[in-house]
């Protein structure tokens, strides 16, 4: 027999005599330095991924009873994790999946509900702003806990020269249709969808030709701009009296994108 097993079976004497005599005062106190002698997966895995339960509770903390003098020996996360919204979640162990590596996330299936009870703001964005994405689950995207996804993981690009970044730029990913922009928006992301605009002003020679979108139509996606509001260079060119009698600019200038004279 070796030296090892030879202790292992001393302590279990200690151990399963205490039951026997259940009445004895002596019922052996464990230490955290002896579970290591039976059981080595637990102190390994605490001494790799423990994170807090490493360095701010021991075995005994958690683990007050044994078998078989004591039967409660797994504890309740309750215990010692109270008065938060988060700790009222049922079934702490689907995620955290083993307490001895706590922040070894399991993040299975369609979860939302969870995430709110951290993450107020993000669930407040989507109900407030109902789009297609407030029925993606949070996991969808977010498919490891604090992972970016890539919107083209699940979309195509309006123009090839795109990347997640403009794509932000235009919408807010939680908002994705309250979409505003910059003033150096390329025309081109614009006529991707609108050719017809693009191809008007393109083909005329007029002072607006050279014009970007977005020059005109300013950070907020379908606003579209009265004439006099660009008050440099024309603000109101003619005679009140003129104005009042052709309220519109485009009776006789037609559209801002090809103007005629
Ligand atoms: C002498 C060997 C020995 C030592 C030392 C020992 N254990 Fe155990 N432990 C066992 C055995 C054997 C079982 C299985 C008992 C059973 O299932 O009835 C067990 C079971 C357990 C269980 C599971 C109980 C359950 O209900 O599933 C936990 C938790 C546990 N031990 C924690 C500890 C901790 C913490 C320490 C150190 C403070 C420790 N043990 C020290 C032998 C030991
Ligand atoms: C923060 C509390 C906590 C700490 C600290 C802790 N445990 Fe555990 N332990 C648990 C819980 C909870 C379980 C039940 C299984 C689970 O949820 O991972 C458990 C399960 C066990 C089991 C039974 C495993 C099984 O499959 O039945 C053993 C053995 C064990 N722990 C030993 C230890 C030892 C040894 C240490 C110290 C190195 C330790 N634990 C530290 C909470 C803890
Ligand atoms: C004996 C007390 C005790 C028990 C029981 C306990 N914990 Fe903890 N846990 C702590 C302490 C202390 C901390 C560090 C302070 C804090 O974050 O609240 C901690 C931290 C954590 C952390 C964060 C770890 C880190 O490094 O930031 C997680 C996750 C966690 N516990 C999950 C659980 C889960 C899940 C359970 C039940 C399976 C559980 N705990 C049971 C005492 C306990
Ligand atoms: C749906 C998954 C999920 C469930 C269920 C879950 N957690 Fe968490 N928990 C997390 C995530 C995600 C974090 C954040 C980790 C990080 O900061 O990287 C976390 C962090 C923690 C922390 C450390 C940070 C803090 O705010 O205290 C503790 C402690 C904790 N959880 C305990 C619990 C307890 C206790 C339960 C059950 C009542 C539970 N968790 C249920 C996912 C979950
Ligand atoms: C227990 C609290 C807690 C829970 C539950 C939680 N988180 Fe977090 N989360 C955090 C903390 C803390 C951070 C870091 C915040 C920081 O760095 O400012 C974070 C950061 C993030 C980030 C940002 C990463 C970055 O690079 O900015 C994302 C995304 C995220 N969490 C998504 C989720 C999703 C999805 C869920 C549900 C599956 C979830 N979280 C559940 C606490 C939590
Ligand atoms: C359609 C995919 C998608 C969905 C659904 C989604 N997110 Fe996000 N989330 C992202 C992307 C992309 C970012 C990075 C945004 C950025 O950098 O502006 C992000 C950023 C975050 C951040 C970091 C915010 C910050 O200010 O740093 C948190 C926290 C977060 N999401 C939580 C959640 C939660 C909680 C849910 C569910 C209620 C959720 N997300 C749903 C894609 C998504
Ligand atoms: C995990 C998949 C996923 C990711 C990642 C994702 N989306 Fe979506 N998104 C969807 C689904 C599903 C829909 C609804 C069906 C569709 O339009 O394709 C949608 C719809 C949209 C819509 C139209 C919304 C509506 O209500 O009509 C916009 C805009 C959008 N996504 C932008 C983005 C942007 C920008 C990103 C990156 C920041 C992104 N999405 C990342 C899944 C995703
Ligand atoms: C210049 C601003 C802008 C940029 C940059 C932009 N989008 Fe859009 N996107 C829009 C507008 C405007 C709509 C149309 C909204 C509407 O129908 O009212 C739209 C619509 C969408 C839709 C809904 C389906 C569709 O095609 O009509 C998806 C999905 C989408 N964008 C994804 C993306 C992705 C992914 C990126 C990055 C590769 C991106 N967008 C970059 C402005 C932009
Ligand atoms: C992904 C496609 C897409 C992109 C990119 C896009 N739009 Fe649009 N835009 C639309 C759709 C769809 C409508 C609604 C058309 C309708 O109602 O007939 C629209 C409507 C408009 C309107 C008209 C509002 C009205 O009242 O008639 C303007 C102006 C406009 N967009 C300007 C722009 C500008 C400027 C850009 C670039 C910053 C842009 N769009 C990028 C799809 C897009
Ligand atoms: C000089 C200012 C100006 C510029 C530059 C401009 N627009 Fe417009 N746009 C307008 C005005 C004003 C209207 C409203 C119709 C009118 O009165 O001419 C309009 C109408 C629109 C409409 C709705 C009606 C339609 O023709 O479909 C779309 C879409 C549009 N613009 C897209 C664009 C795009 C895309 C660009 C860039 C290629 C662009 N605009 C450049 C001023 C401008
Ligand atoms: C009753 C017709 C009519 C109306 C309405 C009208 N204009 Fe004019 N506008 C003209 C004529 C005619 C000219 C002179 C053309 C020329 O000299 O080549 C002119 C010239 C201009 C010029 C100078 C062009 C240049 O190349 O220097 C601007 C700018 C202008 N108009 C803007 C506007 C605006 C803005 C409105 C609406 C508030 C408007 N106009 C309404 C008929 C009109």
């Amino acid at each position: 027999m070796g030296k090892k097993a030879g202790v292992l079976f001393f302590l279990a004497g200690i151990l399963f005599c205490g039951n026997v005599w259940a009445e004895a005062p002596e019922t052996p106190v464990l230490s955290d330095s002896q579970c290591i002698i039976c059981h080595k997966e637990q102190p390994a895995t605490i001494a790799a991924h423990g994170a807090k339960h490493k360095t701010e509770v021991g075995c005994v903390d958690c683990h007050t009873e044994h078998p078989p003098a004591g039967q409660n020996a797994v504890p309740e996360c309750g215990m010692c994790h109270s008065n938060k919204p988060h700790y009222e979640l049922e079934n702490c162990g689907s995620c955290h999946s083993d307490t001895h590596a706590p922040m070894n996330l399991k993040i299975e299936g369609d979860v939302t509900g969870p995430c709110l009870t951290c993450h107020e703001k993000e669930g407040k964005q989507l109900k407030a702003h109902p789009s297609a994405h407030t029925d993606v689950a949070c996991s969808e995207c977010h498919v490891k806990h604090r992972f970016i996804p890539d919107c083209m993981e699940c979309h195509t690009k309006h123009t090839e020269d795109m990347n997640l970044e403009s794509c932000l730029a235009c919408h807010p990913v939680h908002t994705p249709l309250e979409i505003t922009y910059g003033d150096d928006t390329a025309s081109h992301y614009c006529t991707s969808c609108h050719e017809d605009a693009g191809t008007l002003l393109k083909n005329n020679n007029t002072k607006h030709k050279d014009l970007s979108c977005v020059y005109c139509h300013r950070v907020k996606h379908k606003t579209v701009p009265s004439c006099v509001s660009c008050k440099i260079p024309h603000g109101k060119p003619h005679p009140a009296k003129m104005l009042e009698k052709f309220p519109e600019c485009g009776q006789c200038h037609g559209i801002a994108h090809n103007i005629q004279k």
